[in-house]
């Protein structure tokens, strides 16, 4: 069987090679990404893909845990992150801990990710002490849509690289940045020792990561404008089920 990437190896990618990142939700797509990627992330993103709600504030934690479960099964090299979601870390470092330990016992994920700068450095500490390492999330932070009125930009350089620093020094191992100005995600990456995987975050992060769904076409919503298509999964599947369709009433299918 492969050996699974770890966290140490990604964090020493930093300065060697760019770091390669996709979501994933389920089983069978983790087993056709796993060859290509260093890691792969359950997101919380996983609300609105799949899901189909409105933002990913209403996604559960045993939603994560049983789709980190499957994506965890269903690959055997990348390293695999899932995220905490909304409600079930900010109250206070142990109901971090509580919940992120099920996590990871409950899908053998290698670490988790949470949203958060500066007002989350003491979880993360807390976290990271206990054995469970954290994937940082600064910039725009998804689960804060309705306290800054939407998903934008961020342009607060100083707050940003304030975060950056806070959750560097509080031990996490890696941070995503969510769309902000390259020039800003550049600065950071110079700064900070650990790697920065870029959303909408320029081309000089550490890495990249994109949610799948996006990048292979066959997002149902909005798609940002910094994503790159590099297949029309959409088109395919309405031209398999149209042409599906069509042999059922016409009775080509089945043969015979
Ligand atoms: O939830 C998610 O998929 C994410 C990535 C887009 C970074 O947080």
């Amino acid at each position: 069987m492969a050996k699974r990437t770890t966290i140490p190896q990604i964090m020493r990618l930093k300065g060697q090679r760019p770091i390669v990142s996709l979501t994933a939700y389920t089983a069978p797509l983790a087993g056709l990404l796993d060859e290509h990627v260093d890691f792969l992330l359950v997101g919380d993103s996983m609300g609105m893909v799949l899901y189909g709600l409105p933002s990913t504030l209403g996604v559960t934690l045993e939603m994560m845990i049983a789709h980190g479960a499957a994506v965890v099964r269903g690959s055997q090299k990348a390293c695999v992150i899932v995220d905490m979601p909304f409600g079930s870390y900010q109250a206070s470092p142990v109901q971090a801990f509580e919940n992120a330990a099920r996590v990871m016992s409950e899908t053998g994920c290698a670490g988790v990710k949470l949203e958060g700068g500066q007002e989350m450095a003491e979880t993360i500490t807390f976290l990271v002490e206990r054995g469970v390492p954290v994937l940082a999330h600064v910039g725009l932070l998804p689960q804060h849509s309705n306290r800054v009125g939407g998903f934008l930009t961020q342009r607060d350089e100083e707050k940003i690289l304030a975060d950056a620093h806070a959750i560097t020094d509080a031990g996490a191992f890696a941070t995503v940045i969510e769309c902000t100005e390259p020039a800003i995600s550049r600065r950071i990456t110079d700064e900070i020792a650990i790697p920065t995987i870029g959303i909408g975050a320029g081309v000089d992060c550490d890495g990249q990561i994109l949610v799948t769904e996006d990048m292979i076409g066959q997002g149902t919503g909005y798609v940002p404008s910094f994503v790159k298509r590099y297949a029309e999964v959409h088109e395919d599947i309405t031209k398999a089920a149209h042409n599906y369709a069509e042999d059922v009433r016409n009775r080509r299918f089945p043969k015979g």
